[in-house]
């Protein structure tokens, strides 16, 4: 077993912290702010293989581990969480091509979508059917060569940029997770429209709507895999996405870490900076032993992903333990710039509101638990 990093792994890390330094955080909070999707710039990150990172050579992509994966997507959150989202919802979106795809699909999709030519993203929840998905009512209807989807799904992640969509719908009879299936939804597809964009308290930058399909006509050739296994499907996806969130998490808190520390040694009370007092070095030294305990779970359920090893139970041990662990260190974080970091003119204002939705998007904490819990507890 080894702690270091191979020379590749450093190199995608440095190549994505380098971007993120130059392209992302100077105008992070103007974006936030403004709630600017950065469509320049996610389209520079996707020539630079940062949207389909796992995809396979053969299929356009760089074929980069999901430790790869993890370490860039920290950097990108380190300087802007909401571009981190569009990077790791635009990754799974390819998971199901890359899983659940024929030849045929992944010609038309996967090289687009591994080299920045499209974007992609993932659409599951509906108004009444979120922690609950096998509750979704989205239908699509066999009509012989195609598919009439009719139905609304919502907090769909960059939904309105998106040239392709991850569509799971109700296709047979059969009620909860049995009857589902997905689709590839192309935009600019007939009866597919964007709704409702999305007001949010944090993660600003990054563009969430609603997606309607209202008599969506979808060839039959854009079925992924076959009728009834829509919920393995979104579900395998998510998997890989939780790891995703993990490191998403994990960029914020080292923000939070290093934002206390640059603070603790400038602030004065007392007569003497912030960072001789107790308080404040405890707080500092938890969120760093949190933050080395939240980087080893999420890089070891990767590195179980990159071995074929099952990683459900680890993908969601590391998104429940860096999402909650984000939340209180940006508590922390906050705690410790006292009333400066209360004012939007410091990032810490912001990382407090971008990392609240790590622990709720992706399956909640409560959910993570619940799939800890049941891969422990089974036969
Ligand atoms: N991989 C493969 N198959 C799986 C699986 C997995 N990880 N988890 C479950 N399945 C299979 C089961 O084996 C079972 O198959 P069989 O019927 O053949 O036995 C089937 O799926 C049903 O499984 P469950 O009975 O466990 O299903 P459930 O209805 O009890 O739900 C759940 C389980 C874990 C709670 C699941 O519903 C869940 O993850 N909910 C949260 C949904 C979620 O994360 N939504 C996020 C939306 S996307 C998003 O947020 C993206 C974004 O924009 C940021």
């Amino acid at each position: 077993m080894s702690f270091q990093l191979t020379e590749e792994q450093k190199m995608v890390r440095l190549m994505a912290r380098d971007f993120a330094r130059k392209e992302l955080e100077p105008e992070a909070a103007k974006r936030d702010k403004e709630e600017i999707f950065p469509t320049e710039v996610v389209k520079k990150m996707g020539r630079l293989g940062l949207l389909g990172m796992m995809v396979p050579v053969e299929y356009g992509g760089v074929g980069a581990s999901t430790v790869s994966y993890c370490l860039a997507l920290q950097e990108i959150a380190y300087s802007c969480a909401s571009t981190a989202v569009t990077m790791s919802v635009a990754n799974l979106s390819t998971e199901p091509l890359l899983k659940f795809g024929n030849e045929s699909q992944k010609a038309k999709y996967l090289f687009g979508l591994a080299q920045g030519e499209l974007l992609g993203c993932f659409a599951l929840t509906e108004p009444g059917a979120g922690s609950d998905p096998g509750s979704l009512s989205t239908r699509a209807e066999n009509k012989g060569d195609y598919y009439l989807i009719n139905g609304t799904k919502i907090f769909i992640t960059h939904g309105q940029y998106a040239d392709v969509v991850n569509l799971i719908t109700r296709t047979g009879q059969d009620k909860g997770s049995k009857g589902l299936s997905a689709f590839i939804v192309e935009k600019g597809t007939p009866g597919f429209s964007i709704g409702t964009r999305e007001d949010k308290m944090g993660l600003r930058a990054s563009n969430t709507v609603e997606l309607i399909f209202d008599h969506c006509r979808v060839p039959q050739k854009n079925l992924l895999g076959r009728e009834g296994i829509g919920f393995k499907i979104a579900m395998t996806a998510l998997d890989s996405g939780r790891i995703g969130i993990a490191s998403q998490a994990i960029g914020i808190i080292r923000a939070c870490l290093d934002e206390s520390i640059r603070y603790a040694r400038e602030r004065k009370q007392f007569g003497k900076t912030i960072s001789s007092f107790q308080a404040i070095q405890w707080m500092i030294a938890d969120m760093a032993t949190g933050l080395e305990a939240a980087n080893l779970l999420t890089l070891s359920a990767a590195w179980k992903k990159d071995h074929k090893l099952p990683f459900t139970k680890e993908a969601s041990m590391a998104k429940l333990f860096a999402s909650e662990l984000a939340n209180k260190s940006a508590y922390l974080a906050l705690q410790i710039h006292g009333g400066y970091g209360y004012l939007k003119d410091f990032k810490i204002e912001r990382l407090y509101r971008d990392a609240r939705a790590t622990s709720i998007y992706e399956g909640t904490s409560e959910i993570q638990r619940l799939v800890i819990a049941r891969n422990l507890l089974k036969d």
